[in-house]
């Protein structure tokens, strides 16, 4: 069987860099139509849009959002259609953007409140809202999509730290909302990542993803870091036609992380 993605026409938020960056250019080369990138800093949008290859038809767009800003979600999914024109109609979301915060303090009841703020309000909150927004704007234009949301195997971890708690919460709101979403269309699901050596994770040079030289990674049984470009394959068969066999759930893409899920 062929599997080819559902949505033609997708807004990936936090694409300008990292997972999110990798899963633009899996949507392309999965055939997407357009893709727009989309986070705060336009200029690192701009830079990462050069550096994806369109195939014949293909469009990729960058638009300025800062998913913090729950009052601006419907001009943003209206400023992405007015860059996608008459001829198509976004149909997609991924939502990829997210903050860590400074492991020093991961452990303590010193956590700031400004620290809570900062990491809740952009990978629950903000997540949390767009996602709604994004689900309401399809099912009121009768259009049948996808989203999927970059969660982490953090979800699985004990809930210390915001980080941990924010990816708690919006893998079980995946699972609860999914399963009502796909009745009206829209399939919801999200992939839950193990480390993955990106700009969030530099101290992750070190170890190996199985293609850069490096250490092996001891909590996996893969004994490798998986790849950004591995999490994007996943998220593409999400978005496709089979992602609506799942429909709310969350895909531990980790290499068998051994301190999470023991034998
Ligand atoms: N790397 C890992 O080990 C790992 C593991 C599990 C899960 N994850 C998750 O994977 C996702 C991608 O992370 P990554 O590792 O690829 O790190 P990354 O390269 O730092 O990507 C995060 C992206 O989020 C965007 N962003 C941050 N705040 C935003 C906001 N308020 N509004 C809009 N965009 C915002 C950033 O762009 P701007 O600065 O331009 O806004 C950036 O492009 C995150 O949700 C992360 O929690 C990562």
């Amino acid at each position: 069987m062929e599997i080819k993605l559902r949505p033609k026409s997708i807004l990936v938020i936090g694409g300008g860099s990292g997972i999110g960056l990798a899963i633009a250019k899996e949507l392309l080369q999965s055939g997407a139509k357009d893709v727009i990138l989309a986070s705060r800093n336009l200029d690192k949008l701009k830079e990462a849009s050069r550096c994806l290859k369109c195939g014949f038809g293909q469009r990729v767009f960058t638009l300025s959002v800062d998913i913090t800003n729950v009052q601006g979600n419907m001009e943003t999914i209206k400023k992405a259609q007015a860059l996608l024109g008459d001829k198509s109609k976004l149909d997609g979301l991924v939502i990829s953007s997210g903050v860590n915060f400074d492991a020093s303090n991961w452990k303590g009841f010193n956590l700031s409140e400004a620290d809570w703020d900062r990491v809740m309000d952009t990978n629950l909150k903000g997540v949390f809202f767009f996602m709604r927004d994004f689900a309401n704007y399809l099912y009121e234009n009768k259009i049948k999509g996808n989203i999927c949301i970059i969660s982490s195997i953090s979800a699985h971890r004990d809930m210390l730290s915001p980080y941990q708690i924010s990816k708690h919460c919006i893998s079980r709101i995946v699972n609860a909302y999914g399963k009502h979403l796909c009745e009206r269309g829209v399939v919801l699901n999200c992939v839950e990542p193990g480390p993955v050596y990106t700009e969030m994770m530099p101290h992750l040079k070190k170890y190996t993803d199985g293609v850069r030289e490096g250490e092996p990674w001891p909590d996996a049984s893969i004994k490798r870091l998986v790849r950004p470009e591995e999490i994007a394959k996943v998220t593409c068969f999400l978005m496709s036609q089979l992602g609506e066999t799942m429909s709310g759930d969350c895909v531990v893409v980790a290499g068998g992380t051994k301190s999470i899920f023991p034998t």
